[in-house]
């Protein structure tokens, strides 16, 4: 394997970028529904924007079904899109057949959320990465060449001595050994994006952070561009380096990591951080601030209108059931925004003339919401 490729791309230099993108999938309940015109469908993707870096981590952060599982097989053109746009260096790409898919795939790999599904039990780890190598056209020229490469993929993921891991089979190994695996699988493609969908969740706690800083010393040695999907915004701020907040199918915040999860600006990501930082106990998720409604993420075959967050917002003001909200800059780091209308300036100039911080609290929401009469419902 080469790192020449690595070497020589800037840092920083922009490897997959997501554009508008959507997924629908048609859903059909009951026979007579083939007749009639009305074709519902779960709206499990809209007008996704991503830009994944080459040496950056990029979260996409939000709850189980909010879309980033869909966002990740997008882009890894693993369903066919159903509107947007998905650029390569800054060529629209649209896979259709093997050598299509194969040729990108070598350049955008995808690790998945359970490292033994994604193994087949009765090959030894030997096999899984001579058959990635092979496929693309990284084994070498002899059986010694295959060696060193398999060697080398794993000792890159931290599986030393090498001789001991190769002609093991998966249920030999512990959930962060096949993890490993998976991700040496990956890199035996030389890839410039890994797309990885909730890559520790399914492992012990004790062991996920080996497997996080195995991915961004990764990110660092093989200037890979990451793409990390989570439900846990605590470990986002811990490992991205951009972090973007996903609720029912849209995005809703973006910045850097930092900022993000240290000034969230959305009321869902604020949701989202005051329920860490133990995301697996779920009454923490239903907490006090999801009194504005059930708690409960919304049907996507009938998504809200507007805000697709208003019914469970606590700050919702009339506007937000009517009108989806745009992208709109916080203005406290560069490139961190919400979508969502409390920043809009036209919210912010009907507070009190002369105060100098925005007073967010429902009451002087209020109080803005009634100062402007095309709000009042
Ligand atoms: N193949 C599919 N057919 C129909 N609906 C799907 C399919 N895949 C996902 N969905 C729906 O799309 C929504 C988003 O799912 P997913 O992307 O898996 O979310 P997440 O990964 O955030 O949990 C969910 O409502 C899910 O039920
Ligand atoms: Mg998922």
């Amino acid at each position: 394997m080469t790192l020449s490729q690595e070497a020589e791309a800037p840092a920083d230099e922009v490897v997959l970028e997501a554009i508008g993108l959507s997924k629908h999938f048609p859903v059909r309940r009951k026979l007579r529904d083939l007749f009639n015109r009305t074709h519902d469908a779960v709206h499990a993707v809209d007008d996704v924007n991503l830009i994944l870096r080459r040496g950056r981590v990029t979260a996409l952060v939000g709850e189980s079904g909010s879309g980033k599982s869909t966002v990740a097989r997008l882009l890894a053109q693993l369903y066919p899109r159903t509107d947007g746009d998905i650029k390569l260096h800054g060529l629209s790409t649209r896979v259709r057949g093997g050598r299509q898919f194969r040729r990108y795939a070598a350049r955008v790999q995808m690790i998945f959320q359970d490292p033994f599904a994604s193994l087949n039990p009765v090959h030894t780890i030997r096999y899984h990465l001579t058959r990635s190598l092979k496929i693309h056209g990284n084994a070498g020229t002899n059986a010694e060449e295959l060696e060193a490469a398999l060697a080398s993929l794993l000792n890159r993921v931290h599986l030393t001595p090498p001789e001991r891991y190769l002609d093991k089979f998966p249920h030999e190994l512990s959930g962060g050994q096949r993890q490993r695996v998976a991700i040496a699988r990956a890199l035996g493609a030389d890839p410039e994006a890994l797309l990885a969908d909730e890559p520790v969740s399914m492992l012990d706690v004790s062991i996920r952070l080996g497997v996080l800083n195995l991915l961004r010393d990764l990110k660092e040695r093989l200037n890979l561009a990451i793409l990390y999907i989570t439900h846990d915004i605590a470990s986002a701020r811990y490992f991205a380096d951009d972090t973007m907040v996903m609720y029912a199918g849209r995005m809703v915040e973006g910045g850097d990591s930092e900022t993000v999860t240290q000034s969230p600006a959305h009321p869902y990501t604020q949701l989202l951080i005051d329920s860490a930082p133990d995301p697996d106990r779920i009454e923490n998720l239903l907490g006090d601030h999801a009194d504005r409604g059930n708690g409960e993420p919304p049907s996507l075959i009938n998504p809200p209108s507007g805000c697709r967050f208003h019914p469970r917002c606590p700050m919702a003001m009339p506007r937000c059931s009517r009108e989806l909200p745009t992208r709109l800059e916080i203005g406290d780091q560069p490139g961190h925004w919400a979508a969502c209308w409390l920043y809009d300036p036209a919210t912010v100039a009907a507070e009190k003339p002369g105060s100098a911080a925005v007073d967010y609290s429902p009451e002087a929401v209020a109080v803005a919401e009634n100062a402007h009469p095309e709000e009042v419902r």
